[in-house]
């Protein structure tokens, strides 16, 4: 009995050391408290719709927004967050807003949605928009697009759909950007059954192509739960005809190999956008 109660009181302080840890690395990373703690519970809720267990880090809030550049003049840019979360990316892309830019920001998950609700009520250059990405139908596309969605937790069917709607919602000459963890494909796949592996390497698959596609560049962050790699995409961007296909190849922490392909033969990509009128601008 004494023996048992000793294992229990060690679970529980290593339970506690360990929640604490994790609170307190969320908040150096510039989450605060409250909202590291509501989004871990919206991940126990739904692991698949919120796909990762703490918010982003600074850093790679940052890293994700690099690409972003406000507009300049009476000029306004219009941005899009997809997946913003408790908006940890948001405060970084807020901060980079011109004064006539604006911010749309696009979250599913409604508690979360709340919390981004609450917190910009008094910004009139962000709109929150609580609703899937795949329903979103704005009046114009847009200067750039940040992703949060977690690809890795969601079918490849879906995954397919995101990315096809988002590149008709970005300008030809727009940015993406979106995040992937490192590694964890690699791990996620060991323990996935054979038809849910299947699937899996259709996201890898298809988040290769739209690098091969459109691909510009990557960045590592390491100071994030966990690590990550943010991709940088333009629909502009030339096809590397001579490229290989890297639909071979498993997970998305292949950044090395990636961003050296993207040098490879050059071929300009073409073709209107449907979803808008010509006099939108896509
Ligand atoms: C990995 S979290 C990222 C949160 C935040 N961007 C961050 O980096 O801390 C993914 C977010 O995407 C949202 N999400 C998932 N599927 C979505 C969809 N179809 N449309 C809009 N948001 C979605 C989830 O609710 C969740 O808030």
């Amino acid at each position: 009995m004494r023996i048992i109660k000793k294992i229990l009181a060690i679970g529980c302080l290593a339970a506690a050391l360990f929640a604490g840890l994790y609170v307190a690395v969320c908040v150096v990373g510039g989450s605060s408290f409250v909202e590291t703690v509501i989004f871990l519970g919206r991940f126990i809720d739904d692991p698949n719709l919120v796909g990762a267990v703490a918010p982003s880090s600074r850093l790679l809030g940052e890293a994700l927004v690099a690409k972003v550049v406000p507009g300049i003049g009476g000029v306004g840019k219009r941005f899009l967050e997809v997946g913003p979360g408790s908006g940890a990316v948001t405060e970084c892309l807020v901060a980079k807003l011109g004064p006539n830019d604006s911010l749309d920001l696009v979250e599913l998950d409604p508690h979360l949605a709340q919390i981004l609700r609450e917190k910009y009520k008094n910004h009139p250059q962000v709109t929150l928009h609580q609703l899937s990405i795949t329903d979103w139908r704005p009046g114009e596309p847009y200067d750039a697009v940040v992703m949060g969605i977690p690809f890795n937790a969601l079918a490849s069917s879906f995954v397919e759909q995101i990315w096809a709607h988002v590149l008709l919602l970005t300008k030809s000459e727009g940015v993406i950007s979106y995040f992937s963890y490192l590694w964890l494909p690699r791990i996620k796949k060991l323990f996935l059954s054979k038809h849910k592996r299947r699937d899996f390497k259709k996201i890898q698959n298809h988040l290769a192509e739209q690098y091969r596609l459109y691909g510009v560049g990557t960045q590592r962050v390491l100071p994030n739960v966990p690590p990550a790699i943010v991709f940088y995409l333009q629909r502009s961007q030339q096809i590397r005809a001579s490229a290989p296909n890297l639909s071979v190849e498993w997970g998305m922490s292949e950044d090395t190999k990636l961003a050296a392909r993207h040098c490879n033969g050059e071929q300009s990509v073409t073709g209107s956008n449907p979803f808008f009128n010509a006099s939108s601008g896509a």
